[in-house]
C-alpha cells in the first residue's frame, strides 16, 4: 500500500505528466490548499512586477552559433569559492514546511545531492542544525533581524557552528509586502485564535485531506524555531508581520552584522547600481539582484533588465547573482549572458516542494539541468564560463544599450 503511494507520488511529478516547471506549478496546485498554494503563487499588490520578472526573460532574444560541436558542456560555476555543478542556489523560501513536512530538510537535501547551495530562510519551520544534517551540500543562512539584534547574535553563532558558509541578508523588507491574495485567503484569521474569525476560511483545507493529514503529523502550525527570543522562545507564527517591522535591515546594521558572522556575508534585494556599489563598500561578497520576486514593491523594474546596470556599476568587486522570474534554463542562460555569475530561484522549486516534497524538488532542479545543457548545445556553447552579451539580443530599450 505504501509503496504504491509513493509510486503514485512518483509518477505524479514524472513525464509525461510533468515536463516543466509550469507543470509542477499545476501539481501543487492540486495538492495544496489554496492559501498555501497562493502563498508561494502570489506576489505584491497587482502582481505587475512579479509578471514583469517573467516577462523581461521573453524579451531577450539569443543569437546562437550553429554547425558548432558540443559534445559535452560544462555546467560547473563557482561561487563564493564553492565549485557548484550548475549555476543555481536555491533561494530562502519562508515557511516551506507548511509546504511539505520537514520541508525546508527536504529542499536542502535535494540540493545537496544536486551539488548546489541551498539557502535556509530565518522564517522556516526546521531547525537549522536540522537542515545541515539533511544535506550534504553548501547552505546559507538567509537573516532578518526579526528578534532583535541578541537574536540574531545567537542564530549567527548557531549557524557558524552547524557549518553554514555564507551569510545572506535581505534588505527590501523593511514592512512586508501587501500580498491581497494572503488577505483574500483568510491568512490573519486562520492564524488568530477566534475559532468564529477562522470558520468561513476552514474547508479550503478540509478539501485538501492528504495535506491535512501530513500537516498535522507534521506537528500543525510550526513556530519558527531559528528566531528564539530570550525569555520567550521560538517565535510564534502570528508575530511575524509586526516582527518584520520592527527590525528593517540599515547599511549600518550589515556592518555590525558583518563584525558578528566574520564569513563572507551575499546582500539580497538589489535593485540599483547604487545599492549595488554600497554593498561592495561594506565588504559584502556577492549580492543578489532581486525584488523578492515581487512580493514586496511592487512596480519595481524587473531584474533581468537592471541586471546590466548593477554589472557596469560593480564590474568584478562582488560576485553578482540574480534571481526573479526564472521558470527554465534557457532563463538561467540569459540572466548568465548578461552579468550573472548564478542565479537563485523560488517559486520554481517551491513548486516542486508543494508538488512532492524533496522528490519534487529534485524533479524541479532536474528540469533546470536539462533545459540548461540543450540550451548550451542550441547555441553552439561549450560551457557556462563561455557565456556573454554576444549570445543575446536586449530589447533598444533596455538601459545600456
Ligand atoms: C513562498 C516564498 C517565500 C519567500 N520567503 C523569503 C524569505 O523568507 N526570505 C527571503 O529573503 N526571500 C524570500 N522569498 C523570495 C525568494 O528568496 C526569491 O527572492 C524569489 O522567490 C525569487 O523569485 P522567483 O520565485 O520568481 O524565483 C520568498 C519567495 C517565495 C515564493
Amino acid at each position: 500500500m505504501f509503496r504504491s503511494a509513493q509510486h503514485d507520488k512518483a509518477r505524479s511529478i514524472e513525464p509525461p505528466r510533468v515536463i516543466n516547471i509550469e507543470d509542477l506549478r499545476r501539481a501543487a496546485k492540486r495538492r495544496l490548499p489554496r492559501v498555501v498554494f497562493d502563498y508561494i503563487d502570489g506576489g505584491a499588490e497587482d502582481e505587475r512586477t512579479l509578471r514583469a520578472n517573467c516577462h523581461a526573460f521573453e524579451e531577450v532574444t539569443f543569437r546562437p552559433r550553429c554547425a558548432v560541436a558540443t559534445p559535452a558542456c560544462d555546467l560547473r560555476v563557482s561561487v563564493l569559492g564553492r565549485s557548484l555543478s550548475m549555476p543555481l542556489i536555491l533561494a530562502p523560501v519562508g515557511s516551506s514546511r507548511l509546504m511539505y513536512p520537514r520541508g525546508e530538510e527536504a529542499a536542502a537535501g535535494a540540493a545537496g545531492a544536486a551539488g548546489i547551495t541551498y539557502a535556509l530562510s530565518t522564517l522556516s519551520g526546521c531547525r537549522l542544525e536540522d537542515v545541515a544534517a539533511a544535506s550534504k551540500g553548501p547552505l546559507w543562512y538567509q537573516l532578518y533581524l526579526v528578534g532583535g539584534r541578541d537574536c540574531a547574535l545567537s542564530v549567527i553563532e548557531r549557524a557558524k557552528a552547524a557549518g553554514f558558509s555564507a551569510l545572506i541578508v535581505t534588505i527590501d523588507t523593511p514592512v512586508a509586502g501587501m500580498r491581497e491574495r494572503d488577505l483574500r485567503n483568510g491568512v490573519k484569521e486562520l492564524l488568530s485564535d477566534n475559532f468564529g474569525s477562522k470558520l468561513p476560511f476552514v474547508s479550503q483545507l478540509l478539501i485538501k485531506p492528504s495535506w491535512l493529514a501530513r500537516f498535522l503529523a507534521d506537528g500543525g502550525l510550526m513556530k519558527f524555531q531559528n528566531v528564539v527570543i530570550p525569555g520567550k522562545g521560538p517565535m510564534l507564527y502570528a508575530d511575524v508581520t509586526a516582527a518584520l517591522e520592527d527590525s528593517a535591515v540599515t547599511w549600518d546594521d550589515l556592518r555590525w552584522i558583518q563584525r558578528a558572522w566574520g564569513g563572507p556575508i551575499v546582500i539580497k534585494g538589489i535593485h540599483t547600481g547604487d545599492d549595488a556599489r554600497r554593498a561592495v563598500d561594506v565588504g559584502a561578497k556577492a549580492l543578489v539582484v532581486s525584488n523578492h520576486g515581487g512580493r514586496q514593491l511592487d512596480s519595481v523594474a524587473p531584474t533581468l533588465r537592471i541586471l546590466p546596470e548593477v554589472v557596469a556599476s560593480v564590474g568584478d568587486r562582488i560576485e553578482v547573482l540574480l534571481d526573479g522570474g526564472i521558470r527554465r534554463g534557457s532563463d538561467i542562460v540569459k540572466a548568465l549572458c548578461l552579468g550573472a555569475r548564478a542565479v537563485m530561484v523560488g517559486r520554481a522549486y517551491a513548486y516542486g516542494l508543494g508538488a512532492a516534497g524533496g522528490a519534487g524538488v529534485a524533479r524541479a532542479i532536474e528540469i533546470l539541468r536539462s533545459d540548461l545543457v540543450r540550451t548550451l548545445k542550441l547555441l553552439g556553447c561549450a560551457s557556462i564560463a563561455e557565456l556573454d552579451r554576444s549570445y543575446v539580443d536586449t530589447p533598444a530599450d533596455w538601459p545600456g544599450k
